[in-house]
């Protein structure tokens, strides 16, 4: 029977961040996701990095690229009412926030984990964890048309929000709050230069709009839709119409269409489970929270929860100490709700809920008030560019 100290679950940007960081401090993992290399590779998600996950990155040795190839954004634009006010971030944090997409970040991690030698098994289907109320907990899988049964000391369930960790958790153990919104993201990404240098949000009375970017030749748009939505409704050009009719008129002006080379519909939401660890069990990133992307929270989320994860593990190992373990969920849990409440807030500011004149008063009146709020705008940056670590690296 295969043995390993840490389990992971999932190939995603958790799974490879928290397998890559525990290496570097002697601690061995396995890692099993159940997509193709390919097919992780190629999935399109979120586009803005913190300043705390890129020097995570860096620090795992996989932030060579990015360093080169990200832009650094000191601000970003709010469009509402007509008109695009910018958020100096620099100005009000002395942060800014990396464009770099998630895309590039798998690759990057993929890359710097198959050069050290990890065991990263693609491909590895029906995935079941038990045991993780024992000392050695064992995870169960098929590859290659063969069964294996892999025993360890601790699971890491970097699975997303459908993975199967979360799943085997007995529902008394934990509870969840969610929130689900009523309507989606339609995202179109094409081989464009973007309209301006910075990301606009857009608040619109046909509902909301954003303009962001991949690189100086790439864009990625996004436009609220129904949650009924199917895709074949949507070709191109009236993607490219609804955009423009969402955005201020200069900024509208400046967008250059093309033919699209991704497009796809994510539905929004707000999602956190408590705690998230359960025995030798630890969830991370969207296997234990999701949220709207409104502010780009996503990735930087998961990224957060290695960064406490591996300290602890890296502890545990040296020690034998566990109390940095026995905090996981806590820690975690302060800066998620705290994401989940900024996510959940601009997502009220900048999209359509109803045709409630009121409520698009009250919008309108907020984002009046905010622009016109050095303190009121310092909030928004410094969550934006990412709230402070409670610890430093290690
Ligand atoms: P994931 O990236 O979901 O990785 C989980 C991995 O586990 C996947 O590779 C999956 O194949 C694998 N897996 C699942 N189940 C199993 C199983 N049973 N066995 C083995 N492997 C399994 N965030 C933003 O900040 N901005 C955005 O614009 C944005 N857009 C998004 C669009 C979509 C459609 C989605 C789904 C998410 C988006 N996010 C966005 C969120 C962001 O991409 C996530 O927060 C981030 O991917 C979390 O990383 P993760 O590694 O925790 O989970
Ligand atoms: C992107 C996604 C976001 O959710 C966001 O707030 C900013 C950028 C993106 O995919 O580029």
């Amino acid at each position: 029977m295969a043995r390993t100290q840490v389990a992971i679950i999932g190939a995603g940007p958790s799974g490879l961040l928290l397998s890559q960081l525990l290496h570097q401090h002697g601690v061995d993992s396995v890692v099993l996701e159940r997509r193709s290399r390919e097919y992780v590779a190629g999935r399109i998600r979120a586009g803005v990095l913190e300043q705390g996950t890129v020097d995570l990155l860096v620090q795992a040795n996989a932030g060579e690229r990015m360093l080169n190839e990200r832009l650094v954004h000191d601000g970003f634009a709010l469009g509402f009412a007509g008109k695009s006010f910018r958020v100096d971030l620099r100005g009000l944090t002395g942060n800014a926030v990396s464009v770099y997409g998630q895309t590039e970040v798998t690759k990057d991690l993929m890359e710097t984990r198959i050069a050290a030698g990890a065991r990263l098994i693609f491909e590895a289907h029906d995935v079941s964890v038990e045991g993780f109320d024992r000392a050695h907990p064992t995870v169960h899988y098929s590859h290659g048309g063969r069964t294996h049964t892999l025993t360890c000391d601790f699971i890491a369930g970097c699975d997303g929000y459908h993975g199967v960790c979360r799943q085997s958790i007995p529902t008394e153990a934990m509870q969840s709050f969610e929130r689900i919104y009523p309507f989606g993201w339609l995202g179109i990404l094409a081989d464009v230069p973007p309209p301006a240098h910075e990301l606009i949000y857009s608040n619109h009375e046909r509902g909301f709009a954003l303009c962001s970017m991949r690189s100086v030749h790439r864009s990625r748009y996004y436009v609220q839709c129904g949650l009924d939505e199917k895709l074949e409704a949507w070709p191109d050009v009236r993607i490219w119409d609804e955009l423009r009719r969402r955005l201020p008129a200069s900024v509208a002006d400046a967008v250059v269409t093309g033919p699209s080379v991704e497009k796809s519909i994510a539905p929004l939401r707000s999602f956190v489970v408590e705690p998230l660890k359960f025995g030798r069990l630890f969830l991370v990133g969207d296997a234990g929270h999701i949220v709207p992307p409104t502010g780009a929270k996503g990735l930087n989320l998961a990224a957060a929860d290695v960064r406490v994860l591996y300290r602890a593990l890296a502890e545990y190992y040296r020690t034998g100490r566990e109390e940095l373990i026995d905090g996981y969920s806590a820690q975690c849990l302060r800066r998620i709700w705290k994401a989940v409440r900024f996510s959940w807030w601009f997502t009220s500011i900048t999209h359509k809920f109803s045709e409630d004149p009121f409520s698009r008063r009250m919008q309108l009146a907020e984002l009046d008030y905010l622009t016109g709020s050095s303190a009121a705008l310092t909030s928004v940056a410094e969550n934006y560019v990412g709230l402070p670590f409670e610890n430093p690296p290690i």
